[in-house]
């Protein structure tokens, strides 16, 4: 047995032991009373009697152990044409500054705030001035429309929202406060205060006696110090698309959160504290929440924080420039960028100019990564690339290979072996494990390692229902897949209708209920199809009412501009098409998983339970028309 397997294995026989060994490398201020309390299946708690800080264990604990000149952040913003470092030191003068700033509006210890801003700075300050507090955060992403942002507000209750003017995306200006301020109007809850960073390139109006402008609230505050926390408080909430329209609030625990992300960048990143460590996300996914910001922070790296994309600004070199100008060791990104990056630059050319000689990893996830894509960037850049795979459930990798254990042969398909801490099954519908090779539903054991969520924000019932109700004993993470016979897991596909854009979790369902809620659309379905750059893109079948009298292509314009408003861009729905009828079973249930092989070009097998076999062949043909189904 390998090192990976032996750590593997201890694990899980002695759960308790290796990670109260691992809880000894953070700051607490009162030592835990039981490292697992397992009382009360299935809700699990790491850490009980234990209390900490987060803010303390990413800033101040480097400020008084040697590291408050080092670089924690840096800044670069290619849209702006702007790069800015940040010491340890200056962070915790800027954090503190805005902890008091929410003390000032009576924001404290529990509360909720929403964090809705781009890719700025001031983001990272606001998540850690919360958490200094010990006030929760909640940080939605730029992309969402107004209406998921108010889903959002009604659910957590946030005391206050912080936000920008603005994003920037490649062309255009996002003006994100008609955006928040549609939010308000449309939600139940209304925040007491509003704080709005303004940028340069876009001054927005202030509602008085709501909004504060950033620079103004700070006026004649003392700065604040960091809140005693107990380890099973949230230290954040975090939106992710279920199987309907409305998203689950997953809650990360602060005590298991700091120190299973503290243990990750030695065992599976292999980064040092004082080394520069990069993941080209966005601080609105848990990627970013994880790697942009707590993982590299609690271990004293210097982490990069760039506001760009991987092609277009201004090129497809824009990569490996921030990986040579700031001594990037280890890097994380979605195998879409490396598709983006590898279309525009097919010979990689562009890594030619770049001093990378410091860098020593790729890791990538967030959706299924194609062996070309790792055979592409091994050759371009002559480094492990590593694929992992993991949620925002778990908060950190399932499974992945583990650099800084014992680096094992890369398998390109698959994400390697579980980590330590997962016991991960492969299950069939009667909760027996299938054999190797076999597909199944990915199931973990419970209980989860420290980090992954203890239940969903103020739903113990959806949390239950969601992930536990299926397989007793078992977390369910939607996810399908098998274990080769070295014990390498592939990750294949999704059982329910979760999609993956460009690295972005979707709920087809969701986009569903909008298309669904036309004046004109009697039925609908939507569909994640294959895409060569985005993985997967949605696409909408629609039946119209009977006697509808505008043409095809204006009812196809408005659902896909009604996905664009109440979405928002980042669900990337362009097309739909008009059909006369859906497939289903005898039962009524439409069979999406038939439709997408047929979108797919893939064979398929007629479902015994269909009630008429002729509709496949219509389907086919609307498919045909759009381009899809062969006609690629
Ligand atoms: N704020 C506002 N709008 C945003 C946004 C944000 N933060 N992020 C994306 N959007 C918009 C985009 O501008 C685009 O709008 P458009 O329809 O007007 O063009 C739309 O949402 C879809 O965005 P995206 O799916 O990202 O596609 P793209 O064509 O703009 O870019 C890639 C393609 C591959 C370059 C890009 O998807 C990418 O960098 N992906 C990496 C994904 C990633 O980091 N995922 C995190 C998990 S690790
Ligand atoms: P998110 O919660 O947004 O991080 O999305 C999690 C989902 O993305 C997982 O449940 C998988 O479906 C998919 N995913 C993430 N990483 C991988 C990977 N390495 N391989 C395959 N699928 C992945």
């Amino acid at each position: 047995m390998g090192a990976h397997d032996d750590l593997h294995r201890r694990s899980l026989e002695d759960p308790k032991g290796f990670w109260a060994e691992a809880a000894e490398d953070i700051h607490w201020y009162k030592r835990w009373d039981k490292v697992l309390d397992d009382s009360n299946p299935p809700f699990y708690r790491w850490y009980p009697g234990g209390r900490t800080n987060t803010c303390y264990n990413a800033i101040d604990r480097h400020v008084e152990s040697g590291r408050a000149n080092q670089a924690a952040l840096i800044y670069d913003s290619p849209v702006t044409d702007t790069v800015k470092t940040f010491t340890y030191a200056e962070l915790q003068d800027s954090i503190s500054r805005l902890a008091g700033v929410l003390k000032k509006y009576g924001v404290g210890y529990g509360d909720r705030v929403i964090v809705y801003m781009p890719m700025v700075p001031e983001a990272i300050v606001a998540m850690l001035a919360c958490a200094r507090t010990g006030a929760v955060h909640s940080v939605v992403f730029g992309g969402f429309a107004a209406n998921e942002l108010a889903k959002r507000i009604d659910d957590a209750k946030p005391k206050m929202i912080i936000s920008a003017s603005c994003g920037i995306e490649p062309g255009r200006v996002v003006e994100y406060k008609p955006l928040l301020d549609g939010a308000i109007d449309l939600s139940e809850h209304k925040p007491a205060h509003c704080i709005i960073l303004q940028r340069e390139m876009c001054e927005a109006p202030l509602v008085s006696g709501r909004d504060i402008e950033w620079d103004a609230a700070h006026t004649g505050v003392e700065p604040a110090d960091c809140v005693e926390v107990e380890a099973t408080d949230p230290c954040y909430i975090l939106y992710t698309s279920g199987t309907t329209g409305v998203p689950k609030g997953v809650v990360r625990a602060t005590g298991g959160h700091i120190v299973a992300l503290k243990w990750s960048m030695s065992n599976i990143y292999d980064v040092k504290p004082g080394e520069a460590y990069w993941a080209a996300s966005d601080i609105g996914w848990v990627v970013g929440h994880s790697y942009i910001i707590y993982a590299p922070l609690f271990h004293g790296c210097t982490t990069v924080l760039y506001e760009g994309k991987p092609v277009g600004t201004p090129d497809a070199g824009a990569f490996w420039r921030v990986i040579a100008d700031h001594n990037v060791v280890s890097m994380f990104t979605a195998p879409t960028a490396i598709r983006a990056i590898k279309r525009e630059d097919p010979d990689g050319l562009l890594v030619k100019p770049y001093d990378m000689s410091k860098f020593r990893s790729l890791f990538l996830a967030g959706e299924r990564c194609d062996p070309d894509t790792i055979h592409w960037s091994e050759d371009k850049l002559g480094v492990p690339v590593v694929d992992h795979w993991w949620q925002t459930e778990s908060g950190w990798p399932i499974a992945s290979n583990m650099l800084g254990v014992e680096p094992l042969p890369i398998k390109p398909g698959s994400p390697t072996k579980p980590v330590p801490g997962y016991d991960v099954r492969v299950l069939d519908e009667n909760c027996n494990e299938v054999a190797q090779g076999d597909i199944g539903a990915i199931s973990i054991k419970m209980p989860m390692p420290p980090g992954t969520l203890p239940t969903l924000w103020q739903n113990d019932d959806r949390f239950v229902e969601s992930y536990l109700s299926e397989y007793p004993g078992y977390y369910q993470t939607g996810d399908a897949g098998f274990y080769d016979e070295d014990g390498y897991i592939s990750i294949m596909s999704r059982t329910d209708d979760i999609i993956n854009v460009a690295g972005h979790r979707l709920s087809t369902g969701g986009m569903e209920e909008v298309l669904a809620s036309h004046p004109d659309v009697a039925e609908c379905a939507v569909l994640g199809v294959a895409d060569q750059l985005k993985g997967e893109v949605p696409l909408g079948f629609l039946v119209l009412k009977a006697g509808v009298s505008r043409g095809d292509d204006d009812i196809v314009r408005d659902v896909v501009q009604m996905v664009r408003d109440r979405i928002g861009p980042v669900a990337a729905f362009k097309q739909a098409t008009v059909v006369a009828r859906l497939p289903k079973t005898r039962s009524g249930k439409i069979l999406r998983g038939t439709m997408k092989k047929i979108a797919d070009s893939q064979d398929y097998t007629m479902p015994a339970t269909i009630d008429d076999p002729v509709i496949l062949d219509e389907i086919e043909v609307a498919l045909k028309d759009i381009g899809y189904a062969g006609g690629r």
